[in-house]
């Protein structure tokens, strides 16, 4: 039997996705900077880095003894079998304790199903890890008006796979995929705060109809999408946004940790 929910106090949380950014030295130096810039607060919130997979060990070594977090970007939806060139959890399991699935880079280039991350959010639970599930319209959806729809099957293809038991381990990062940063330096345009904040509510009104409302309180949801140091306030001032996922920006050390900052002061722990 699993121990009860006991309240409804959100961490706050600020991922570093450095995609295929850094070299192996420079990620470990933006995790070393990171670590010391972000002594002071990370231990009130979550905090997580996600560098790429051949660096995950020396990282997760510099980080020994910091409040900052691991993340992986991706994995592959089974634990073992013939996928060359895969990463499966069983590999991740005692490096991090966050992992990506569905970002839209993954979507888009690997050609990822909405059944296929589900599965993988699955496997990451089952591993006793925390997925970070990407959803997000393309700019065809959004220009369609279909942004709602798109979330609406991406979220409830993983709670179809997920024991509703688990539903507050989630995190969910809405990234609209016409708002992601297309490289270092080129900003995408951005979703109004409150479109942000409504896709939010509708993913806590998605899980509170397939689980329970006090399920649906504990799951964080996430903002991605060319934030910096400068937007970060405007999308996690609004209700139910717990933080965000970061690009671009979280190359640049100092910046990350603004960004972080900013969240921790700004996030409503209990909208
Ligand atoms: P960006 O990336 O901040 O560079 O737009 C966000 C993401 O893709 O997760």
């Amino acid at each position: 039997m699993r121990p009860p929910l006991l309240s409804v106090r959100r961490r706050p949380v600020a991922v570093a996705n450095w995609k295929m950014y850094l070299s192996a030295t420079a990620s470990l130096r933006a995790a070393e900077s990171i670590r010391t810039l972000g002594a002071r607060f990370a231990s009130s919130m979550d905090l997580i880095i996600c560098p790429s997979f051949p660096v995950l060990s020396d990282v997760r070594r510099l980080l020994e003894r910091s409040r900052v977090r691991l993340g992986a970007q991706d994995v592959h939806e089974e634990a073992r079998g013939p996928y060359t060139g895969d990463v499966s959890v069983e590999h991740l399991r005692h490096l991090v304790r966050y992992v990506i699935v569905g970002h839209s880079e993954r979507r888009r280039f690997h050609h990822e199903t909405d059944e296929q991350v589900a599965r993988k959010a699955h496997s990451v639970v089952r591993a006793g890890l925390f997925p970070i599930v990407c959803v997000g319209e393309t700019s065809e959806e959004h220009a369609a008006g279909v942004t709602i729809e798109r979330v609406r099957a991406q979220v409830r293809a993983v709670f179809g796979v997920l024991p509703v038991l688990d539903i507050p381990r989630l995190l969910f990062a809405y990234e609209p995929v016409w708002a992601i940063a297309a490289g270092l330096g080129a900003p995408a345009s951005q979703p109004e705060p409150q479109e942000v904040a409504e896709v939010a509510g509708l993913i806590r009104k998605l899980a509170a109809e397939h689980a329970a409302p006090r399920y649906a309180e504990r799951l964080r949801v996430l903002y991605g999408g060319s934030v910096t140091a400068e937007t970060v306030r405007s999308f996690v001032s609004e209700p139910g946004v717990d933080g965000v996922l970061v690009g671009s920006a979280s190359t640049k050390p100092v910046e990350f940790v603004t960004i972080a900052k900013t969240v921790l002061h700004a996030v409503r722990p209990s909208s």
